[in-house]
């Protein structure tokens, strides 16, 4: 099974990451500005998880659906933020082409596939719902952020014991990826995750059709620089 199957539809990954829940209240509203929008517009959260930020689209005035691979998370999404949902996968999603206005895909929601084709196809059925001139959020973990902030810690067990987890992060071998490996309530997980560098990320995003209009370093909209903890591209389907 891949990994992103198993990992986030377990009841593990909502304690894991329950500071994702507070953190909603800074990231919704910083992030649905910066996809900058008109209210109206129809935008996809993908992945929308639980729909954390989804209020947060709401409340500019977006028609929001909600796209994601998760049942476990679906289900949680209906029950906190009721919503137009679909199960998908991002590799072949269930809209038609140019239909909506926006693409909004948050907290380091992409290089998950084990090969670069998949992970340009990720991009590439983002530009094919796009309308031409719509917009894609992409909010990413920053590379040389993570490769600072690991520095010290990579390949060391360390206890969460009040979030009731432990985890162990590495490079991989190439050190393309992160693979954060995790064990909660007697479960054991592993995210195995490419982290781009910013020309690959601006290499993708243009082979799929998508333009990098503004490239942000954080949620106040400052401008992008390399050693950002987040890297956030605002990109325009041509
Ligand atoms: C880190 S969470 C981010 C969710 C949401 N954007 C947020 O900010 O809370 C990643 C999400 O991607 C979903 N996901 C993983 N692989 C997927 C795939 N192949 N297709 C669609 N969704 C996927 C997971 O189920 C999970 O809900």
């Amino acid at each position: 099974m891949d990994w992103f199957v198993w990992d986030f539809n377990h009841p593990a990954y909502f304690t894991i990451y329950a500071d994702k829940a507070r953190d909603a209240a800074l990231e919704g509203p910083a992030l649905a500005k910066l996809l900058d929008l008109p209210p109206g517009s129809l935008v996809l959260d993908l992945p929308c998880g639980w729909g954390r930020l989804h209020p947060h689209l709401k409340s500019r005035g977006l028609r929001v659906i909600g796209g994601d691979l998760s049942p476990l998370n679906l289900t949680k999404h209906r029950a906190s933020h009721p919503a137009p949902l679909a199960r998908l996968d991002f590799r072949a999603l269930p809209f038609r082409p140019a239909s909506v206005d926006g693409v909004f895909c948050a907290f380091t929601s992409w290089g998950y596939f084990a090969t670069d084709s998949e992970n340009l196809r990720q991009l590439a059925e983002f530009a094919r719902v796009l309308r031409p001139g719509g917009a894609l959020l992409l909010d990413l973990a920053g590379r040389s952020f993570l490769q600072d902030s690991m520095a010290e810690v990579a390949g060391i067990w360390l206890e969460f014991p009040e979030d009731g987890y432990q985890e162990r992060t590495q490079w991989s071998s190439d050190r393309r990826r992160i693979l954060t490996e995790r064990t909660c309530q007697g479960a054991a997980f592993c995210h195995d995750i490419w982290i781009p560098t910013d020309a690959e990320v601006r290499a993708f995003l243009e082979e799929a059709g998508l333009s990098v209009e503004q490239a942000y370093g954080g949620l106040d909209g400052r401008p992008w620089e390399e050693g950002a903890e987040r890297w956030i591209y605002r990109a325009i389907k041509r």
